[in-house]
Parts: C-alpha cells; sequence; structure tokens
C-alpha cells in the first residue's frame, strides 16, 4: 500500500548523485567544496549518517511490494535490546506454564487470550501487523492494555520467515496460538488477494517455520464455523461435510484444516483447529453487525437487517469471548507434543478440529431487540434481502466434542454478554473522544 515506504529512502544521496547537478548554483557550490576541511566534515556526515541507519535498524526487513495487502510496511526487529523484551515477555512465571506465541494478538480474540495465559502466569509474545482493515487505532488501545500487563506484541507479519525463525531462536516457544487472519466475510469480494496472503500463504510459513523449530511447538489455532457454508443440516458437527464453501473467507479457513492436516501427517506437527461460531464481547471487532449496529443505532442511522427467502430467519450461534477463552486455554492444555524434530517426522502427532459455540442460535432481529433495550434507543430497521455476498443463513454449533475432550462449556447468554460489550462500548467510546468508526 502507499505506506509502504523503504528505510532507504531515508538515506542521503550518494556523493556522485550531487556531480550531476549542472545548476551554475551548484558549480559555485562546488568550488566552495574543494577545501580539504569541508572535505573532511561532509565524509564525517556521510559516514555519521550510515551509521544512524545501521544502529537504527539492525534488522529491517522489507517486505514484498503486493498491491492486494493493506498496510504493508517495513517493521523494524532485532537488536540486544529487543531480544531482551522478546524474552522476557515470553518468560514463564507459573510452575507448570507454558510458553506461547499468539499470532494476532493485537486483535480481538487474540487480546483476550493473551491477557488470560498471562494472568495465569504463562509466558506470552504477540505479534501483529496492525493492518488497516478496520481501525488500527483500536488495535493500538488493545496493545496498550496488554503492555500493561506485561505483554510485548512484535510489529511483524506471518509471512516474514526471518522474523519467524528469530523468534523460535530466542525462545524456545511450546505453543503456538495461531489467530491472525484475514477475517471477515463480506470483505473477500474487495480484496480477496488479502485473505491468500494471510489466511494461506501466511499460516504455510508459519508452519514451514514451526516444523523446522527444536523443539516443534504445539500449534491451536483459528479456523471458523464458516467452513459449514451451505450446509442445512443443524446442529453443525465436527463430522459433517465442509465442501460448500460460501465465501472466499470460509474456503481459505477450509485449505487451513487441510493445510494443517498435511504438516501434522509429514511433519509430526500438533494442530488443533478450532472453529468458532461469531464471538462478540468488549474490545471487539468494528465490522461484526453487533458493534455496528450499535454504533449505528447511536447515531440514529437506520441499520440493515437482512432476512433469506420466504421471510426467512437469519440468526447466529453468538459466541460470548470469555467462554471462546476458556476453549482456547483448554485447547492448548491439552495439546501433546509435536512428535519432529529438525523437520522430520519421529511418530504419529495429535491433529484435532472442535466447533467452538454457544448452542443457542439468536436471530439477528431478537439481537437488535436487545442492544435497543441497553442503548435505551429504538433503531431504525432496515429489513433487507440476504444478499449472495458470502453471509449464510444460519449458524448453530453442536458442541458435544468440545465439551468432552476440552470440558468446554460456555456459559453466557446473549443478554448478559451483550450488556458487558455495550458498557464497555460507551466507556471506551465516551464523551466523543474516539470516534467508532
Ligand atoms: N471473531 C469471530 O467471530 C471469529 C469467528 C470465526 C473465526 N475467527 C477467527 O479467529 C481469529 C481471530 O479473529 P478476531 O476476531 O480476533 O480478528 P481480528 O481481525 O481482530 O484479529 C486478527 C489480527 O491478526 C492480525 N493480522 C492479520 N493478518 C496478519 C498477518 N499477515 N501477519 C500478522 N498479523 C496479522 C490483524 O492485524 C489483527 O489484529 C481469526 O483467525 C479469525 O478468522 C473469528
Amino acid at each position: 500500500m502507499s505506506k509502504q515506504m523503504s528505510h532507504l529512502d531515508n538515506i542521503p544521496s550518494t556523493p556522485g548523485k550531487f556531480k550531476m547537478d549542472k545548476s551554475p548554483y551548484i558549480h559555485n557550490r562546488l568550488r566552495w567544496h574543494s577545501s580539504l576541511a569541508k572535505l573532511t566534515f561532509w565524509s564525517f556526515m556521510f559516514l555519521g549518517l550510515i551509521l544512524i541507519f545501521f544502529f537504527r535498524s539492525p534488522s529491517s526487513n522489507p517486505l514484498p511490494q503486493d498491491p492486494s495487502r493493506r498496510s504493508l510496511r517495513t517493521y523494524n526487529w532485532g537488536g540486544p535490546a529487543w531480544e531482551k523484551r522478546v524474552r522476557s515477555s515470553a518468560r514463564i512465571r507459573s510452575r507448570n506454564g507454558i510458553s506461547v506465541l499468539v499470532t494476532g494478538a493485537a486483535g480481538f480474540v487474540g487480546t483476550h487470550v493473551s491477557a488470560a495465559l498471562k494472568r495465569r502466569g504463562d509466558g506470552v509474545l504477540g505479534l501483529d501487523n496492525f493492518n488497516d482493515y478496520y481501525d488500527p487505532s483500536l488495535k493500538r488501545a488493545r496493545q496498550a492494555l496488554l503492555e500493561r500487563s506485561g505483554i510485548f506484541i512484535v510489529e511483524g507479519d506471518i509471512n516474514d520467515s526471518a522474523l519467524l525463525r528469530k523468534l523460535f531462536e530466542v525462545v524456545a516457544f511450546t505453543h503456538v496460538m495461531h489467530l491472525a487472519a484475514q477475517a471477515g466475510v463480506r470483505y473477500a469480494m474487495e480484496n480477496p488477494g488479502s485473505y491468500v496472503h494471510s489466511n494461506i500463504a501466511g499460516f504455510v510459513n508459519l508452519l514451514e517455520v514451526c516444523k523446522s523449530a527444536n523443539p516443534q511447538p504445539a500449534i491451536v489455532w483459528a479456523s471458523s464455523s464458516s467452513v459449514y457454508g451451505l450446509n442445512t443440516k443443524v446442529p453443525f458437527s465436527e463430522r459433517d461435510r465442509t465442501d460448500q464453501p460460501a465465501s472466499l473467507y470460509a474456503a481459505t479457513k477450509k485449505a487451513g484444516e487441510e493445510i494443517a492436516h498435511t504438516y501434522n501427517h509429514i511433519y509430526g506437527l500438533s494442530l488443533t483447529g478450532l472453529r468458532f461460531f461469531t464471538v462478540y464481547g468488549p474490545w471487539g471487532r468494528p465490522d461484526m453487525a453487533y458493534f455496528f449496529f450499535t454504533r449505528d443505532i447511536l447515531k440514529g442511522k437506520s441499520i440493515s437487517i437482512f432476512e433469506a427467502a420466504n421471510h426467512g430467519t437469519v440468526a447466529r450461534d453468538f459466541t460470548y469471548i470469555d467462554d471462546i477463552v476458556k476453549g482456547c486455554l483448554a485447547a492448548l492444555d491439552t495439546a501433546e507434543k509435536s512428535t519432529g524434530s529438525g523437520g522430520k517426522k519421529k511418530g504419529p502427532a495429535q491433529l484435532r478440529v472442535f466447533n467452538l459455540g454457544n448452542t443457542s442460535p439468536v436471530p439477528v432481529s431478537d439481537l437488535v431487540s436487545i442492544l435497543e433495550r441497553l442503548l435505551k434507543v429504538n433503531a431504525k430497521r432496515n429489513i433487507m434481502k440476504l444478499p449472495r455476498n458470502g453471509d449464510v443463513q444460519f449458524t448453530h454449533a453442536n458442541i458435544s466434542l468440545a465439551q468432552r475432550e476440552l470440558g468446554y462449556k460456555p456459559s453466557t447468554d446473549l443478554q448478559t454478554g451483550l450488556k458487558k460489550f455495550v458498557r464497555w462500548y460507551l466507556s471506551y467510546y465516551s464523551g466523543g473522544k474516539k470516534a467508532a468508526g
């Protein structure tokens, strides 16, 4: 994107370049320069600037130009002070603690999972590219929140192999909680390349580094309920077919599940995929309906509520963030070790997929009624036909597998969870200090 800027742009031109300028002004200046003292002065200036450049960006890694990506930047990382921060953030502070690399840590789920791990004494290091798919200031605010509890988020892209290898060199992570992704169903029609970049290429890059790490970490990663696509049998079970995705987003998550299978099979990586069902809560994502409905209701703007053919209800299995966090931690805690080493498989490794939902789908119109009551404002409802842009009519999770294997038991209903979300929303955007999109 336009924000891509090489650090080389900050370096002055070479001395040879000055000679190319033929203006009379420059001829006079050249005579002035001819004294030995001035030449020495400019040589020192030049040397000094080179030194500043090397000290300020010890290991900067420009990423390749890719017009499909938002906010591709040059990230600076490396150096003794940086390594010290990485080590300190990832240090385990409890007896049976684990050390976890959390990708997408400045994201909605990543922030909550990182904070929960840190609270119980695990070592946590975040990684996020802070892209501007939605308001990056919200990501920065989450970063500040995590920083206060001692969590460092490294700014970088999961496609940057050199950075990932460096992180594993500095810390022997026992686990990776992989949450970095291009989320959102509708945006896939606008920027398909960003889904391929983060959800496919980025995931493969991360797995490549994990398979070569010694010891290999166990990986828990976010798939999505969207892999159930156009299925009509409810509730959705892990045994159901997942070969009719309704969006490119869903297709990339499904691809991720197949890629996970491959890396488990060839390299012995322990892999657990979690199919989240519409997660909501404080510090949530502004591109999700519960969030922008809240914003628009408060602004007095009309909101579009979709209905399926023949006035069919559109419903979602809304799952509160704290329940999702419990599921993530349980998945990390029950993950078996990877069996490979040095890129070679030594025996079969664990491969799992779980639904993490709430098992009680709620019509989107009911979601709006709850928001109206909590905000004490009537919504201007605009009922529209569900467009064919990737959204499905309903989602409903069968969670018996997660219940059995992870002890997963969601306990927050939509009314309670939305109350907490609205309280956070009003305080975060209070007094018009911050504008919600
Ligand atoms: N929130 C939901 O309802 C939901 C539902 C199903 C699945 N998921 C999945 O859960 C995970 C977390 O979702 P979320 O709601 O927290 O989304 P989010 O967008 O808030 O978080 C994702 C984070 O990843 C970062 N990121 C994206 N691409 C990156 C890259 N190439 N390198 C480094 N960082 C990158 C983003 O900057 C962002 O902070 C995602 O994998 C998402 O697909 C979420």
